[in-house]
């Protein structure tokens, strides 16, 4: 799947972009599909809205094996009434669209992604969660710079992200931004849940990388970006009128052993699946 030179920037970067991974047709027809979940889905009682931080309400906590529609912060008026329509003020759908539904599924697998796993050092890799992932425009929020396996614990960490552009993602609409060669740098943090409890856990206090060492990562849809867990990463707001739309997927590798204090804990009936 990767040449050499790709597996050896991969390793020296802590990331690697492959542009039109995905045709255009797929990433359509993953919107398409968005839209029918986000125009099915009715809130039991209050709306879920997605914080970044420590926090996470019930059913933050119960989509571990759901699809469940989670709101931006700024949808809503000081009432609580809605600025906008649904669709436009959604902050992320998750986190198991690639087991339960068919077009999710066939997105997030198949004989290239199994391939892009093994030469990224995943021996045994299973997905463990999915997300769409939106940056509406004017109310998409920031996400502050963070390792994504302080949220996937595994040991060793092992956590490899894809990053699946669905839209052009630029600088006005918060596209990615990571600091290179940084997943050779300790894991700072991690998200730790005690029952229907969770908060961050300080584990090492390097700070993160200032401004000069941040690299955006401009692409266009259809683009995969890969990365390491332990990659710095961050994504600016977007007060652009251009929406900006990602899906993603976490893979870890069976082999280290998954963390009883992972937030996200499946039940037994949705049991993990591989990439192909
Ligand atoms: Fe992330």
């Amino acid at each position: 799947m990767l040449t050499d030179v790709q597996k050896k920037f991969y390793r020296d970067q802590g990331f690697l972009v492959l542009p039109g991974f995905r045709s255009a047709d797929a990433v359509n027809g993953l919107i398409a599909r968005t839209h029918e979940i986000i125009a099915a889905f009715e809130p039991v009682g209050a709306p879920s809205v997605f914080h970044t931080g420590g926090y996470a309400d019930a059913a933050f906590l119960a989509s571990a094996d759901r699809i469940t529609c989670f709101f931006e912060e700024e949808a809503f008026d000081p009432d609580g009434a809605m600025r906008r329509p649904k669709a436009e003020s959604m902050n992320k759908v998750g986190h198991a669209l690639h087991d339960l539904d068919p077009v999710f599924d066939r997105f997030s697998r198949g004989a290239d992604m199994a391939a892009l796993a093994a030469d990224l050092g995943l021996a045994q890799p299973q997905l463990r969660q999915s997300m769409v992932i939106f940056k509406p425009p004017r109310i998409g929020g920031e996400v502050g710079w963070h390792q994504d396996a302080s949220f996937l614990i595994t040991e060793p960490a092992s956590v490899v992200g894809f990053w699946f552009a669905l839209e052009d993602a630029t600088l006005s609409n918060g596209c990615l931004w990571v600091e290179p060669g940084g997943h050779r740098g300790p894991l700072r943090q991690r998200f730790v849940r005690e029952r229907d409890a969770v908060r961050m856990e300080t584990l090492d206090c390097t700070p993160w990388p200032d401004a000069s060492r941040a690299v955006p990562l401009e692409v266009a849809a259809g683009a995969m970006v890969c990365f390491n867990g332990l990659l710095p990463h961050y994504s600016g707001p977007n007060r652009s009128d251009r929406s900006r739309i990602a899906y993603t997927l976490h893979a870890t590798d069976a082999r280290c052993a998954w963390s009883p204090l992972n937030w996200l804990q499946r039940g037994p009936g949705l049991p993990l699946r591989s990439l192909d």
